[in-house]
């Protein structure tokens, strides 16, 4: 079977619907997502969206920000692009009809609340109370549903980008031509062409044990574009979030940074307050540091979690803020208005990914990236708080405008070879699948987490390899099902990620090394290239 659109996006996230909103004016637009629509992290994100939008912000400032966060290895261009976009982005939301929290206050600078957190200079976070992802979701996919260009496809699952050779007359020219997507509900594998393929597929944070991110996390769009013959960067910049809820039924239930925006106390079992001791910005300092922090403090007093405490500003100011963080701790056990909560840090963004210029362009022709699976120079070593959501915003925009200026210049895709399922037979062994999962998403944690060294980093990539080889060998002889194809590239993810830590000489943001406790005079990105 197969389907032909103007445009095809992979993700129905944050940057894969506002893509898909720019581009639909122009051309019929084909949207993927592995489960339903809102599957994906955006429907999650808690804190909210980082714009200069007060009177008195700049984007010297924020740009400032973003640096000091990124640890040196920022690109200068990429964030003075996104911070000066900013404001254009949310303006467009606010029009879209998200529901951004209104300021409350006596002397107003700016019609919505803005919110604080860790590595930003000042309050520059626009939200929706604490639910912002769940707003802009539900507003974009209502947009998107309403619009006759954009066909959505819930659990449709790309499995690999089509290329020169997979036409019926194969060339050899380095240009996507759309994708292989296996249609989960009925079993069977298509083949959509398109004369321009987005990925915006989110990030890769399941590739550890822990993580704050939902189940999709995988690191498809990665691995899809590293098949493909795309450059891959910044690997081993893993964003590991500080503050997870800590209750074995829990699972990746985040306690948003902004509850220290809004003056939360990290706390020792005992009540004693530790940031200070870390860093001058104490509770407010970047994520990496913070996180490190609490690692350190585990380690050291062997403790299960650290305790954040917002009680002191009161039950009022907690459930006008925080009403969803509220309820659902409720759930577990915990009321944050008396008590501290318990809290450890878990895997939470991807900071490298596939390379891309400002227009979200990858190394193959008509193959874009834009997103959390995107390597776009704004993050650097480290992401600062809520820059996440607003590159997506960014690059939405940047990516469907040079593919509509491009788009009476792209011929319609030629005929592409189907399917081939003539050597495989149904699985005989799902167990090698669940065993396989649970091993790669171990080693990354217990190997290649916040603390790193030459040796563990060894050890894990023995076992990714082998693991890559025995998922490999599956694949080839097994029918494809979601299970199989996420862990195929969840082990090409976990060998990009220790390969790119391997070769990082330093310890920088997100990557500390007990082997290579110093920083380089030089920052230079860790870049990968297909063989
Ligand atoms: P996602 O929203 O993750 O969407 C990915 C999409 O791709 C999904 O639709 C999925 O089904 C689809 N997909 C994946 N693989 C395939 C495939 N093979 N075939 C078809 N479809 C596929 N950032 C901020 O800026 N501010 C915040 O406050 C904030 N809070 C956060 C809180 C949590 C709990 C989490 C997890 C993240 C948070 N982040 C925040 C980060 C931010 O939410 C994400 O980086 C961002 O939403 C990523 O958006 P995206 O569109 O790139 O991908
Ligand atoms: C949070 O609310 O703490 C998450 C913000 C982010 O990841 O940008």
């Amino acid at each position: 079977m197969s389907a032909v659109f103007d445009i095809l996006v992979i993700g129905s996230g944050a940057a894969g619907l506002a893509a898909a909103l720019h581009l639909a004016n122009h051309g019929k637009v084909a949207v993927l997502s592995k489960g339903i629509l809102s599957d994906g992290s955006t429907r999650w994100a808690q804190g909210g969206i980082a714009a200069v939008l007060a009177e008195t912000d700049t984007h010297e400032s924020h740009i400032k920000d973003t640096l000091a966060a990124g640890a040196g290895l920022c690109s200068p261009k990429t964030v003075r692009t996104v911070v000066k976009h900013g404001r254009h982005a949310i303006e467009n939301l606010i029009k879209a009809g998200v529901p951004f929290s209104k300021y409350t206050g006596p002397d107003s600078e700016y019609e919505f609340h803005l919110t604080q957190e860790g590595g930003h200079s000042r309050r520059r976070i626009i939200h929706a109370a604490d639910m912002t992802g769940k707003a802009l979701q539900e507003t974009l996919e209502s947009k998107a549903q309403s619009h006759q260009n954009i066909t959505l496809f819930e659990d449709h699952m790309a499995i690999d980008l089509i290329s020169g050779r997979h036409l019926e007359n194969p060339v050899k020219n380095g240009r996507c031509y759309g994708a292989y997507v296996f249609d989960i509900k009925n079993g069977h594998v298509v083949r959509v062409s398109a004369k321009a393929t987005i990925l915006a597929t989110g990030g890769a944070s399941r590739v550890y044990l822990y993580t704050s991110n939902p189940d999709g996390s995988t690191g498809d769009g990665i691995a899809l574009a590293w098949r493909a013959g795309c450059r891959v960067a910044n690997m081993e910049f893993n964003q590991f979030h500080p503050t997870c809820l800590y209750h074995p039924k829990a699972k990746n239930f985040l306690i948003s940074e902004a509850l220290r925006g809004e003056g939360a106390y990290l706390r020792l079992p005992d009540g004693t307050r530790f940031m200070p001791d870390f860093h001058k910005k104490a509770e407010l300092a970047p994520r990496d540091i913070v996180a490190r922090a609490i690692d350190h403090e585990i380690k050291r007093f062997g403790l299960e979690c650290v305790y954040l405490d917002i009680t002191h500003k009161g039950k009022d100011f907690i459930l006008e803020h925080f009403p969803t963080i509220h309820e659902r701790c409720l759930e577990f056990g915990f009321d944050m208005t008396k008590e501290p909560l318990p809290v450890v840090p878990a895997a939470h963004y991807t900071c490298g990914g596939v390379m891309t210029d400002l227009k979200g362009r990858t190394d193959v022709k008509n193959l874009y990236a834009i997103g959390e699976v995107a390597m776009t120079g704004l993050h650097g070593a480290n992401r600062m708080a809520s820059n996440s959501l607003l590159e997506c915003l960014v690059f939405a925009e940047a990516a469907a405008s040079d593919i509509v200026n491009n788009l009476s210049n792209l011929s319609a895709p030629p005929n592409v070879k189907p399917w081939d399922e003539s050597r495989v037979s149904d699985a005989d062994e799902e167990v090698v699948v669940s065993h396989n999962w649970e091993e790669v998403r171990r080693t990354m944690w217990d190997y290649v987490g916040i603390v790193r060294t030459d040796k563990r980093l060894e050890r894990a990539l023995r076992r990714v390899t082998m693991l890559g080889k025995e998922v490999q060998d599956y694949y080839g002889n097994f029918r494809v099902t979601k299970n199989l194809l996420e862990l195929r590239n969840l082990v090409v993810v976990a060998e990009l990620i220790v390969t790119s830590a391997m070769r990082r000489k330093e310890s920088r943001g997100l990557h500390y090394s007990l082997d290579y406790p110093d920083l380089l005079d030089q920052a230079k990105d860790t870049i990968l290239k297909p063989k």
